[in-house]
């Protein structure tokens, strides 16, 4: 549990060496992670390669450093290959080239890749998850050699602390439950919902550089503006065309 409460994410890394039984121990609990009929469709792409690790980091996630800078850097992908593979080997006809089988890998990977964060931060590592993956699949896969039927879902750095990160605040339980079935939210709730996160002065800093009315102005029009959202989904979806999971007629 002190695990799980105390998650911060890391953005700075030490240089010492992430040792093989470490890492083992995170595969493993990656590895244990419910999956969908057991069918384990996702795989894991380790980079520890100072070369690929900057190619990641330039092309793939648009130059955030602690991709370059992590000992090891984890792409999780979204994998129909493998399982296709076996399915054709034994004359059983394979049916995973659709919307469906992808977004259902895209769960397990998902799954995956929070177990696998758990069993680093609880041996001591700190891990960042990078949305970048999601902007910049297609050259993930060119970078990565990633086949038909295999597509980046999240990418997470990981290493040894060298930083202390202050604990980020969560909104309150009464946000994200809903007794029984959904409560929709009235204006008041809304308002009681995110007055302590608006209330803080470091988000109160991003309005004003940023010439804005208030924090959801600087999700809308800067973090994750409409703009960008449509142009990513775009790209995106050309991706799983090209990567063969759209063939849903
Ligand atoms: C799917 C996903 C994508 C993320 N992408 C980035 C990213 O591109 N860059 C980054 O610095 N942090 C990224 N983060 C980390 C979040 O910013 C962070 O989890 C959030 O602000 C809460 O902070 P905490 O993890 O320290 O509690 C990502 C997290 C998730 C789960």
């Amino acid at each position: 549990m002190n695990t799980l409460f105390e998650h911060t994410s890391i953005r700075k890394f030490s240089s010492k060496k992430i040792e093989e039984p470490v890492l083992e121990n995170i595969i493993e609990a990656a590895a244990r992670g419910s999956n969908t009929g057991n069918m384990q469709i996702y795989s894991i792409v380790v980079t520890r390669d100072q070369t690929l690790k900057t190619e990641l980091c330039k092309r793939g996630h648009f130059g955030q450093a602690s991709i370059e800078k992590a000992p090891i850097v984890m792409t999780f992908c979204a994998d129909l290959n493998r399982f296709t593979k076996w399915c054709e080997l034994r004359n059983a006809e394979p049916g995973y080239d659709n919307f469906l089988s992808f977004y259902t890998a895209t769960i397990d990977t998902t799954i995956a890749a929070q177990n696998a964060c758990i069993a680093a931060e609880a041996q001591g590592l700190g891990i960042c998850y990078f949305g970048t993956t999601n902007y910049c699949a297609d050259e993930i896969i060119d970078i990565l050699h990633l086949p038909k039927h295999v597509v980046p879902v999240t990418t997470i750095a990981l290493g040894y602390p060298d930083e202390k990160s202050k604990k980020t605040e969560r909104l309150p339980h009464k946000a994200i439950v809903h007794s029984e079935t959904y409560t929709d939210f009235s204006n008041e709730d809304i308002e009681n919902i995110y007055a302590e996160k608006e209330a803080i002065p470091e988000y109160q800093g991003y309005i004003r550089d940023n010439n804005l009315e208030n924090l959801a102005q600087v999700f809308t029009k800067v973090r994750y503006n409409t703009k960008n959202n449509k142009t990513f989904s775009k790209k995106l979806l050309e991706t799983l065309k090209k990567q063969g999971f759209m063939n849903n007629d």
